[in-house]
């Protein structure tokens, strides 16, 4: 599976070459491995300390100690993820007549895993130090301690250092449950540990009620649950996590076009949301890391520029070839062909699989868009602003209405710029702290207009429109606001 060769978070290699005007190109295909990585760092810790000073993602139940790698998405976060999944949405599905989407039920019973190859095969290698009992996954220590997943040699425990590490094992990551009162093999379902299979088990009740022929993909978007053993980097790996997945059934011999085809609209799906072109790459899997149903697979990589970060795959484009339908036709005895009218055949179609992580998207939207800017205040002198520069597709807000001060005089008018906006674009209204303050926090939480209501707009009914990125203001009548905005933020 392509589980089994997703890349861990690895430090960058070689070593990221200065590039004070961040155009250094990337090779739209074909993967480069020894690509330099843009200059700018931006340390995890501080991304994650500004998602919870703000509101965006936190720790679940953090009152109780937390649940180690398990996260809870507040007001703002669960907007920006959801945005993210919007347009994801609008690309595969809105947008386009060959792709219709659909939604499965989490719990799955054990059929559908075992013709899958998940119960067999979904697993990692698990090492435990016999000195500290810590456990890892082997592959990652051979990769960080000898150079590669595969190579040879004395593992430490990272933990305590001591040699003394075990013999590993098969760890399967699949989270298991019953249903209803009674517990045994029979009752037994599991969390989905991808949303792709819900598009196999469903081929044909799907293209039957929508009439679809191939070449034609379904989509579905969603949580899936894999119990890692070494989940981490904030949102990167957990153990719950959002996937976007779309499984495009083509003819045979057409698949190898169609897999170039979806990894050039995928890498362009990043570049045009906003992700600098410079921080994504293309690997392509070798043959030792193909899963089992893989006939090429190359990943979409993103460079997370923190040092325990670097390269690490966002996506994983798969030609799975014609297994997942053939392995549901003969466990489940159904027919899973298609059968082409015009040429009196029937056939499997072959799956071309662009496979992302809507959590793991995020991460990176948000790592993408961090700045820190020196920008002059009043009197002239440079302050320090950190600036979210989301594409305002992906803001979690899109206005700030701002009345200048909390007086009552103002608030009729501001609530009532606040109504008129707010049935259209997700709008915040704060009349907390100074306007400074307040600009600096919606700089912070990247949204992309304040509208500011001051006393002279009691006298000409207009208000002060700033642009998040340039900082500029612009007084607008409060009846051309709407139309102004429309002008300026794209269709969501
Ligand atoms: N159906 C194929 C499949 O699931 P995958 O490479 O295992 O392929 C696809 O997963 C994407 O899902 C990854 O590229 C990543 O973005 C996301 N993903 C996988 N495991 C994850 C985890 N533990 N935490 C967060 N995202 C994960």
């Amino acid at each position: 599976m392509s589980e089994h060769v997703e890349q861990r978070p690895s430090t960058p290699d070689p070593a990221p070459d200065p590039d004070p005007a961040g155009d250094t190109p990337v090779a739209a295909s074909g993967g480069d491995p020894g690509q330099p990585a843009p200059s700018v760092q931006v340390e995890l810790k501080t991304i994650v300390e500004l998602c919870k000073q703000r509101g965006i993602i936190f720790p679940t139940a953090e009152i109780y100690g937390g649940v180690r790698s398990t996260w809870d998405y507040g007001p703002l976060g669960v907007e920006l993820k959801e945005n993210v999944k919007r347009q994801w949405w609008r690309s595969m599905v809105q947008l386009r007549d060959d792709i219709v989407g659909m939604e499965q039920a989490i719990l799955g019973p054990t059929a559908v895993w075992q013709a899958s190859g998940h119960l067999a095969n979904f697993n990692d290698p698990l090492v435990e130090c016999a000195s500290c009992h810590q456990r890892f996954r082997e592959d990652h220590l051979r990769e960080d301690q000898l150079g590669s997943e595969t190579a040879e040699g004395q593992l430490t425990c990272p933990a305590c250092g001591k040699a003394e590490l075990g013999d590993p094992r098969n760890f399967n990551l699949m989270f298991k449950t019953n249903m209803g009162p009674i517990e045994s093999e029979h009752s037994a379902v599991w969390l989905r540990p991808e949303t792709a299979q819900g598009m196999f088990v469903n081929f044909s009740t799907v293209q039957r009620a929508t009439r679809r022929k191939p070449p034609f993909g379904i989509a579905q978007m969603g949580k899936s649950f894999r119990n890692e053993i070494t989940p981490g980097n904030f949102i990167f790996r957990t153990r719950e996590f959002e996937q976007m997945e779309m499984e495009y059934f083509v003819e045979p011999g057409s698949d190898e076009d169609w897999h170039r085809y979806w990894i050039d609209e995928r890498m362009d799906w990043y570049v045009e949301l906003g992700l600098r072109r410079e921080n994504l790459r293309l690997r392509e899997h070798g043959e030792d890391e193909l899963s089992h149903y893989a006939k090429r697979t190359v990943d979409i990589e993103y460079y997370f520029p923190d040092d325990s970060m670097g390269w690490s795959e966002l996506e994983g484009l798969a030609n799975r070839t014609d297994f997942d339908l053939k392995a549901h036709q003969e466990a489940s005895g159904q027919d899973l062909t298609y059968y082409d009218q015009v040429n009196d055949q029937r056939y499997h179609p072959f799956v071309i699989e662009p496979a992302a992580g809507a959590t793991r998207a995020t991460l990176a939207f948000l790592f993408d868009a961090y700045r820190v800017e020196q920008v002059p205040d009043a009197k002239g002198e440079l302050q320090e602003r950190t600036v979210l520069k989301l594409d305002p597709r992906l803001a979690p807000y899109k206005v700030a209405v701002l009345p200048l001060s909390k007086k009552e005089t103002l608030t009729p008018t501001a609530r009532e710029v606040f109504d008129r906006l707010k049935g259209r674009w997700m709008c915040e209204y704060d009349e907390t702290q100074s306007i400074g303050r307040r600009y600096r926090r919606q700089d912070e939480i990247g949204t992309p207009f304040c509208v500011t209501v001051d006393f002279d707009t009691l006298d000409d009914r207009a208000v002060t429109v700033r642009d998040r990125d340039t900082m500029s203001q612009e007084r607008i009548a409060i009846d051309e606001l709407e139309a102004f905005l429309a002008e300026r933020l794209p269709s969501i």
